[in-house]
């Protein structure tokens, strides 16, 4: 399985180089959370004209035969919040769609591991360009995340979330929509772990992890059927561990559970996290 994923990764950091290559010219190319982040795609190998052949060869039939087909809006929505393939992931466990989300932050109580759809970097020329390169992207989470096949999502799956994505996020002007710095991206994890505030930690818990992981007996937005996480029982010295899963953009330290970039959770929340989880 790992190898697969590893392998997974250079295509995914390749994919989504060419979501940006299909953008304007002024939309940066670079890194994401879910691929080139990573030791498996450095520099050059995230882009070019050969990833795109690449990706075109992997992933156009399936696009091909879904322009041909009619998308069906509230199938594409029921597919975004409810299908899953080899886990029990969904579209929804990792990116959000609503009206208010911001490039880094959700509008929900839920921060999801990815940005939101609703504030993708497609989005302030998503009239020129079509939806089809967020259905592209979510055409790569399939395989690299969700456990699907290697093809990615059957063609009228790939219509009718084109249709859902347009119907959902067609404004020109969506007053959120700035282009992310991917460059910027970082993934830090402190020197010191200790020292955070408990309390505020849970909540935080409840805010980043309570998608996919129950926290202390809090059910799951989404049941991925991973371990419950509880408060306390974690020496100081393996928080570490922790903090390296949270923090991993390269599924070095998890193979299905996406990273969370500084940019989307800033030192304070990861210390009163882990503060919530260190045995006192
Ligand atoms: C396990 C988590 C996970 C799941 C499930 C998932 N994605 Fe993603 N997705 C990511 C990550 C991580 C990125 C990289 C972008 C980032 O930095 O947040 C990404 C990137 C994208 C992008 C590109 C955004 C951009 O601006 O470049 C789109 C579009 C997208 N996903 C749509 C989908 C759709 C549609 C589905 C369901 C079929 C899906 N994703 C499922 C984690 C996930
Ligand atoms: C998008 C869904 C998702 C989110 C959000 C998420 N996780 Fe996970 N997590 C998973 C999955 C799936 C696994 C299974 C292991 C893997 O990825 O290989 C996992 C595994 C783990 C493990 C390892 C469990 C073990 O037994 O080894 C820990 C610890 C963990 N998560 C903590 C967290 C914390 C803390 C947060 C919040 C900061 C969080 N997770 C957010 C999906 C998620």
């Amino acid at each position: 399985m790992r190898s697969r994923i590893v392998g997974l990764l250079a295509l995914v950091s390749l994919s989504f180089s060419l979501v940006a290559l299909g953008c304007a010219s002024s939309q940066p190319t670079g890194t994401n959370d879910g691929g080139c982040g990573g030791d498996a795609c450095g520099g050059d190998a995230c882009g070019g004209e050969t990833g795109g052949d690449k990706l075109e060869e992997r992933f156009a039939k399936n696009w091909d035969v879904a322009k041909t087909l009619k998308g069906d809006p509230e199938a594409g929505r029921k597919f975004f919040y409810e299908k899953t393939y080899g886990n029990l992931m969904t579209c929804a466990s990792c990116h959000s769609m609503e009206k208010g989300d911001t490039m880094t932050a959700d509008a929900g109580d839920h921060q999801r591991a990815a940005i939101s759809v609703y504030g993708a970097r497609w989005r302030t020329n998503i009239k020129n360009t079509g939806s089809h390169n967020a259905t592209l992207g979510g055409d790569v989470c399939v395989p690299y995340w969700m456990g699907g096949p290697e093809e990615g999502a059957e063609p009228q799956d790939l219509a009718n979330l084109d249709a859902f994505l347009k119907a959902s996020s067609g404004d020109k002007d969506h007053a959120t929509a700035v282009n992310i710095d991917w460059k910027a991206r970082s993934y830090t994890i402190p020197e010191t772990l200790t020292g955070g505030d408990p309390e505020r930690g849970k909540k935080m818990a409840l805010k980043y992890c309570g998608t996919c992981h129950e926290v202390d007996g809090v059910a799951p937005l989404v049941d991925v059927d991973e371990r419950d996480l509880h408060g306390g029982g974690i020496p100081a010295d393996r928080l570490g561990r922790i903090a390296a899963r949270i923090k991993d953009s390269g599924q070095k330290n998890n193979e299905y559970m996406p990273g969370f970039s500084d940019q989307r959770m800033p030192e304070k929340d990861l210390l009163d996290l882990l503060a919530w989880f260190e045995k006192k």
